[in-house]
């Protein structure tokens, strides 16, 4: 049985993650850039144990948030450019 479906904004663009997947799993599955360095080079997840803070978003206008901590939510507005 497949979890339901859960919408909500990454970046502006409405996305569809399974419930109980990590805000951090669906930026990867849609193919988006976490942030980005000092030196302009793309970030993502590393560790995804909440660890090594690469995956910093903004979410619901709260940033620094580790993106894999938190499980997606109908709704949710995340800002990779946190
Ligand atoms: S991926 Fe390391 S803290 Fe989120």
């Amino acid at each position: 049985m497949n979890a339901p479906l859960i919408r909500l904004q990454i970046n502006g663009c409405t996305v569809e993650a399974r419930a109980g997947t990590s805000v951090a799993a669906a930026i990867a599955q849609h193919s988006l850039i976490f942030r980005r360095s000092t030196t302009g080079q793309p970030r993502a997840a590393f560790c995804g144990m909440g660890v090594c803070f690469e995956c910093r978003v903004a979410i619901d206008g709260i940033g620094q948030r580790r993106a894999c901590m938190v499980p997606v939510r109908e709704g949710m507005q995340v800002s990779c450019d946190d």
